[in-house]
């Protein structure tokens, strides 16, 4: 049998060793691992993988691309895209620091919880806080694109405005559905972070670890929120009295997430996607894709 070739691309210079182990226990035979590949260099790479097997045997070559430099990661995914041509392709996944099989799973587990398709009877609130981190963005992206309303919530207005004009650019979200907010810690009554807090169903914290980013006067003025999901693992927790391990917790009027209560969705995510883009060379595994992955895989399809 034709052995598995997991193409592993990296733009930090040592490659990831947990992408690394987590393509072998997802199936890979073998690993190529390649450091400091940037979108100038990876042609090459691509090449190789896509002219040393033919037919059928194609499709057991796949490659991953990763990295710390999220958006140089999705530059180097672009060109391997385009490298390809006609039936010279094999599959790929994209989750440079895991960005978005975090992402697809933390929207997985409010999906658990709370409608987020648009055509419910009241779209859901979502608020991302830190929305403007790797994660974050893709949370917000991945939400407004199942049809929230989403509002992006930063230190810097600048910066989650420039967030939301990217949704609506290149994403194609109506600006309707979308709100940039300031927020600098606390919560004061009367302030735009505790209106869309009062508003909120869903509450993911995607801050840098071991930032604080709802305290406790935050999280009463969060009275109606349905589902609070902290995907930081480093304490203090991102939202206080979020414990790390709480999956599912009901917590007053809410269910709780910690960061490991949702790792194991994204562990489930990431070997699934391995072993999709062994079983289709023209799988292409972004955001969107490994979230309707983790959509099948919760409903057991
Ligand atoms: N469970 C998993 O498997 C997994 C995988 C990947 C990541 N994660 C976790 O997910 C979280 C998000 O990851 P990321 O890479 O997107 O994070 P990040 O880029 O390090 O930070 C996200 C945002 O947090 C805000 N921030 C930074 N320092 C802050 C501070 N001191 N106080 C308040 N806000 C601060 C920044 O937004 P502004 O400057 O715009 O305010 C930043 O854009 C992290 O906690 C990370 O550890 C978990």
């Amino acid at each position: 049998m034709t052995k598995k070739v997991l193409i592993q691309l990296d733009g930090d210079p040592q490659p990831s060793t947990f992408d690394a182990i987590v393509a072998v226990d997802a199936g890979a035979d073998v690993l190529l691992r390649h450091g400091g590949v940037t979108a100038d260099t990876v042609v090459p790479l691509v090449h190789g993988g896509m002219f040393t097997r033919g037919g059928a045997d194609l499709a057991s070559t796949a490659i991953f691309v990763g990295g710390s430099d999220v958006a140089a990661a999705e530059g180097v995914a672009a060109r391997v895209r385009a490298t390809f041509f006609g039936p010279v392709r094999v599959g790929v996944l994209v989750d440079p620091s895991g960005a978005n099989t975090t992402a697809a799973a933390a929207v997985v587990a409010a999906g658990r919880h709370v409608p987020l398709e648009s055509g419910a009877a009241r779209p859901c609130r979502a608020v991302v806080l830190g929305g403007t981190g790797p994660v974050g963005q893709r949370v917000a992206r991945l939400l407004a694109g199942k049809g929230a309303h989403v509002v992006v919530v930063s230190r810097s207005r600048d910066r989650a405005e420039s967030v939301v004009r990217r949704l609506i650019e290149t994403r194609g979200v109506p600006a309707s559905c979308l709100e940039a907010v300031e927020h600098h810690g606390g919560c004061l009554a009367g302030s735009a972070f505790a209106r869309v807090l009062g508003e909120a169903d869903v509450i993911v914290a995607a801050g840098a670890a071991g930032a604080v980013l709802l305290d406790a006067s935050g999280r009463r003025a969060a009275a109606g929120v349905r589902v609070l999901i902290d995907l930081n693992a480093v304490p203090p927790s991102g939202i206080e009295g979020v414990s790390v391990g709480d999956k599912a917790k009901a917590d007053g009027g809410a269910v709780v997430y910690g960061a490991i209560g949702v790792g194991g969705t994204k562990m489930k995510i990431h070997k699934a996607a391995i072993s999709a883009i062994f079983a289709d060379p023209q799988a292409f595994l972004d955001a969107e894709e490994l979230l309707a992955l983790g959509e099948r895989l919760e409903s057991g399809g």
